[in-house]
C-alpha cells in the first residue's frame, strides 16, 4: 500500500510539463521525409514486400484522401497465385527525424489495419544493432484481436515494476525476455475499448501517444470521444500542456529501466506486414481467424480492404523550445532534450534488420537467429571494409 502510493506522485510528476512542436507530418507533405525500406520483410519474416515510393505511390499503396488524411495501405487488387513464394506489396517507412528522451509524440488514427494475417505496426526504434538503442511498440496487433499491445525492447536490466500506475494489464514484465521460449519484450494490453479492429474504425478512431521522458516511458489510447482537451484543442503550431492525460495505458517508469542508458534517440516506423513471427504462428493465428494466413494472402487481395491506415496526422513535440525551421535537420537529440535528424547517423534499413517488432510468438530462436543474421551481415561488412583497404 505505501509503496503503491509512493510512486503515484512519481508516475505522474513528468507528466506535468509543456511541450514544444517539432513537426507535423500531415496532408500533402505527410509522405515527405520518410524512407521507404523497399525490401522483403527481413525483420518479422511476414509474406510482404515493403515496395519503395514511386510504387507505392503509383499503385495507391500510399495517398492522400479528399480529408487531407495520409493513406497506408497493403494491396488489395493484385492477383496473388499459389506459388512456392507468396508475397503482396505493402509500406513499411522510416521517419528521417530521430526523437529522444525529452520528446512527444501524438499520434491521430481514423483507422487502423485490421483483417486475418494483418499485423500493422506504429513503433520507435534506435539505430544499430538491435535491440541496444531499445524499440517502443506503440500500435501493435495482429489478426482480429480488438485490443491494442504495448511493448518495448531493451538490453537486459529494464523491466515493469509491479504494481505500475496505468490502465493497461502487463503481461510480461521483463523487457529483454529470453527466459522461456519467446522474446516478447514487456508487454502490457490496452484495456480502454476500440483500441484496434473494426471498434477503432466505429468508434472514429482516436489518439496514441508516447512520452519519453527520463523518469519513464509512458504510453496512452484514447478512443474518439475521449481525447483530452489538450489534444482535440491543439494545432500544429500550438505548445501543449500533457497534464490533462490521466493515468497512461501503460508505464514503464524508470525506477527499474534506467530511460537514458536503454533508450537512445528513435525514429518512427509504420509499417503492415501480413502472417510472419506473430499473426502467422498457426496456434495464434487460430485465435481469432479460420483456415490458414497464407490462404489470405492468395486470391484477389479483396480480403484487404480494411488493412490501411487513414492519418489525420503525427506531431511530435520536444522539452526544449527549438525553431521549427531549424528542428527538422538539428542533431540536438541523444542528450534527452528533444528531437534530432537521423542523417547524421545512418538510418539504412541494414542497420534495423535485427528489430523484432514482433511481441507474442516469436520463438527465441527466431530472435536469435535474426541477431545472429545481423551479426554475419556486420562481420561480412567489416571483411568487405578490410579487403577494401
Ligand atoms: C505521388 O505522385 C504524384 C504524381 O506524380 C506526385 O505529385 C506526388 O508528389 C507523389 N507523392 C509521393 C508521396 O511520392
Ligand atoms: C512467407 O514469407 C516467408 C518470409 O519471406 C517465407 O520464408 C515463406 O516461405 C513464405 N511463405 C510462403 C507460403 O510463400
Ligand atoms: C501489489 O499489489 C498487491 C495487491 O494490492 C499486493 O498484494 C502486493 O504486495 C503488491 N506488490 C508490491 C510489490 O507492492
Ligand atoms: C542511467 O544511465 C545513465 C547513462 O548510462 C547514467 O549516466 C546514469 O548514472 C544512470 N542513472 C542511474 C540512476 O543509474
Ligand atoms: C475476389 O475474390 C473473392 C473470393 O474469392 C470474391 O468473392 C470476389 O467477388 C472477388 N472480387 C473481385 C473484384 O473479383
Ligand atoms: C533536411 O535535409 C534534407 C536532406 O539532407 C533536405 O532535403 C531538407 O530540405 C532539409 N530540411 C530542412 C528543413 O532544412
Ligand atoms: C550532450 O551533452 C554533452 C554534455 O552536456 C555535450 O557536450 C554534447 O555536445 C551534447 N550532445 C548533443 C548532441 O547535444
Ligand atoms: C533497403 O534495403 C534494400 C536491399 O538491401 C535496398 O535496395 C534499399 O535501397 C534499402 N532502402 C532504404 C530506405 O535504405
Amino acid at each position: 500500500m505505501h509503496s503503491a502510493l509512493f510512486l503515484l506522485p512519481l508516475a505522474f510528476r513528468s507528466a506535468a510539463a509543456i511541450y514544444y512542436p517539432v513537426r507535423e507530418y500531415s496532408g500533402d507533405t505527410f509522405f515527405d521525409s520518410w524512407s521507404f525500406y523497399d525490401n522483403v520483410d527481413d525483420t518479422t519474416w511476414g509474406n510482404v514486400t515493403f515496395v519503395g515510393e514511386a510504387t507505392a505511390n503509383s499503385t495507391q499503396l500510399i495517398s492522400v484522401n479528399s480529408a487531407g488524411n495520409a493513406i497506408i495501405r497493403v494491396d488489395d487488387t493484385d492477383m496473388v497465385a499459389a506459388a512456392t513464394l507468396i508475397h503482396r506489396n505493402s509500406v513499411r517507412i522510416t521517419s528521417q527525424d530521430m526523437y529522444g528522451v525529452g520528446s512527444v509524440i501524438v499520434a491521430d488514427f481514423v483507422h487502423l489495419p485490421y483483417g486475418c494475417s494483418v499485423w500493422p505496426s506504429f513503433w520507435l526504434l534506435g539505430q544499430g544493432l538491435w535491440p541496444n538503442a531499445g524499440e517502443v511498440d506503440i500500435i501493435e496487433g495482429i489478426n482480429l484481436a480488438d485490443a491494442n499491445q504495448f511493448s518495448m525492447h531493451t538490453t537486459a536490466g529494464c523491466t515493469q515494476p509491479a504494481n505500475v500506475t496505468q490502465t493497461g494489464r502487463t503481461t510480461v514484465t521483463n523487457c529483454l525476455d529470453v527466459s522461456g521460449t519467446n522474446n516478447n519484450g514487456c508487454i502490457t494490453v490496452a484495456t480502454e475499448p476500440n483500441s484496434l479492429g473494426e471498434g477503432f474504425a466505429t468508434a472514429g478512431g482516436g489518439v496514441y501517444a508516447v512520452q519519453m521522458d527520463v523518469n519513464g516511458i509512458y504510453l496512452w489510447f484514447w478512443s474518439r470521444s475521449d481525447i483530452p482537451k489538450s489534444i482535440s484543442g491543439s494545432t500544429a503550431t500550438s505548445t501543449l500542456d500533457v497534464s490533462d492525460w490521466g493515468t497512461p495505458s501503460a508505464a514503464y517508469p524508470a525506477t527499474t529501466c534506467n530511460i537514458t542508458e536503454f533508450f537512445q534517440p528513435q525514429q518512427m516506423i509504420l509499417d503492415i506486414t501480413l502472417c510472419g513471427l506473430w499473426a502467422g504462428v498457426p496456434s495464434i493465428y487460430a485465435q481469432t481467424c479460420p483456415g490458414t494466413c497464407i490462404d489470405n494472402i492468395i486470391g484477389n487481395g479483396s480480403v484487404y480492404a480494411n488493412a490501411y491506415f487513414e492519418i489525420p496526422y503525427i506531431r511530435t513535440y520536444s522539452l526544449t523550445q527549438q525553431n521549427a525551421a531549424e528542428t527538422t535537420n538539428s542533431t540536438t537529440g541523444g542528450n534527452g532534450s528533444g528531437a534530432s535528424d537521423s542523417k547524421s547517423g545512418s538510418p539504412g534499413n541494414s542497420s534495423q534488420s535485427g528489430s523484432t517488432p514482433g511481441p507474442s510468438g516469436t520463438s527465441a530462436a527466431d530472435a536469435l537467429s535474426v541477431s545472429w543474421r545481423q551479426v554475419a551481415l556486420l562481420a561480412g561488412f567489416l571483411l568487405a571494409l578490410v579487403h577494401a583497404i
